[in-house]
């Protein structure tokens, strides 16, 4: 990591050295074997894969050889619901829905609530509540499958978990959170048990099911920390230690860091109209940069183009091509995305009342 970068699962700053990350956190790049094995299930490869927007795992090999023995894996992800959706986080969750498709894999979703009640006081319970329901559309908007599908949301299905993060908290103590968490003397008390709370979905199927199943987790690399202390823990209780697929993060509107809802001016969430994507996305600063450091091109890159040339011709025509007409291109991509999206999104309303067992 750069030395003026920031990761970790609730703060994301400055430049972020993904490769060197692969180094401090013990992970793997993907490599071309990977892929070719993916080829394998796929035909193609998805353009998250191709471009390595995805691109670095732990176990992938490991639960890809469990499902070649016809040992199918569980695939795991979440979402700590205190706000609107934004477009980053539709970049794991679109890879997500692929990884169901063509594994035909269930999905366990956890969405943290208690999480975000123990870091924000001033968060009320009913808000919570409304972002769970409204974040909850958002992903059922992309595609998933009704019937593979199991939420967990923490507060309300406690008795899906508490059993199990017991368990894992019983596995670890305060040094090894602290270690790998940082927090300090005004952290809440409960923060010591949450890592447990996130961790226990990587296990319930193998205790429903009495045997070891695999898991694999598709998230942002931000949340790694919670997957190593998961993994030692796993080795002490014999579960499987669940594998993860990791993904780089999408930058804020200006450059650096990660499009995150603590800096909403940097952030498009899903719910922007066309005006407020118009004037956000004009407001960006791209005088002077290349593809390398335009946070607009990262955009294509990570969503909004899927053709690999034409998306190398974005890169040529950078400099040369005015970027107001760049900018014109994005806004009117990233209109027609939401629009769809959001005449999607209300048709889940009773989808995810089901879900969520309201
Ligand atoms: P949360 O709500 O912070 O983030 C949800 C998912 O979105 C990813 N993400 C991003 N990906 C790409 N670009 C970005 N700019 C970006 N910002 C966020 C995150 O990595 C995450 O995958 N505690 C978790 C919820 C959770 C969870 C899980 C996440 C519970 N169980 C299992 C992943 C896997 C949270 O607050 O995520």
């Amino acid at each position: 990591m750069a030395d003026n970068g920031v990761i970790n699962p609730w703060t994301v700053s400055g430049e972020i050295d993904y490769n060197k990350l692969i180094e401090r956190f013990g992970t793997k790049p993907i490599d071309w074997k990977l892929l070719d094995r993916f080829k394998k299930y796929t035909g193609g490869l998805h353009f998250h894969l191709r471009r390595g927007v995805f691109y670095s795992h732990r176990d992938l090999d490991v639960v890809l050889d469990e499902f070649e023995k016809g040992n199918r894996f569980v695939i795991y992800t979440g979402r700590g619901p205190s706000g609107p959706v934004h477009l980053g986080h539709l970049v794991p969750w679109i890879f997500t829905r692929y990884l169901q498709q063509t594994f035909d894999a269930k999905l366990i979703f956890q969405f943290t609530d208690d999480e975000k009640l123990m870091l924000n006081p001033e968060l009320t319970e009913e808000e919570v509540d409304h972002w769970t329901f409204e974040n909850a559309l958002d992903l059922m908007a992309l595609g998933f499958e009704q019937e593979k599908v199991e939420f967990i949301v923490n507060r309300r299905h406690s008795e899906k978990v508490y059993r199990v993060a017991l368990k894992v908290a019983r596995r670890t103590t305060v040094s090894t959170v602290k270690a790998i968490f940082g927090f300090d003397g005004d952290t809440s008390p409960a923060f010591m048990f949450f890592p447990a709370m996130q961790a226990a979905p990587c296990f319930i199927e193998s205790e429903r099911e009495g045997r070891p199943v695999p898991c694999l987790i598709p998230a942002g690399i931000d949340q790694d920390p919670f997957w190593r202390m998961t993994r030692d823990t796993a080795t002490k209780l014999g579960y499987p230690k669940p594998a993860q697929i990791h993904c780089r993060l999408l930058p804020g509107l200006s450059e650096g860091g990660k499009m995150s809802s603590s800096v909403p001016g940097l952030a498009i969430y899903t719910t922007d109209g066309p005006d407020i994507v118009e004037e956000k996305i004009n407001k960006v600063n791209t005088q002077g940069r290349g593809p390398e450091t335009c946070s607009l091109y990262q955009y294509y890159y990570f969503l909004f183009e899927e053709s690999d040339e034409a998306l190398t011709r974005i890169a040529e025509g950078c400099g040369a091509r005015a970027c107001a007409l760049c900018k014109a291109q994005l806004i009117e991509r990233v209109n027609n995305v939401l629009e769809n999206h959001r005449v999607r999104r209300e048709g889940k309303r009773s989808t995810v009342t089901d879900l969520l067992n309201l």
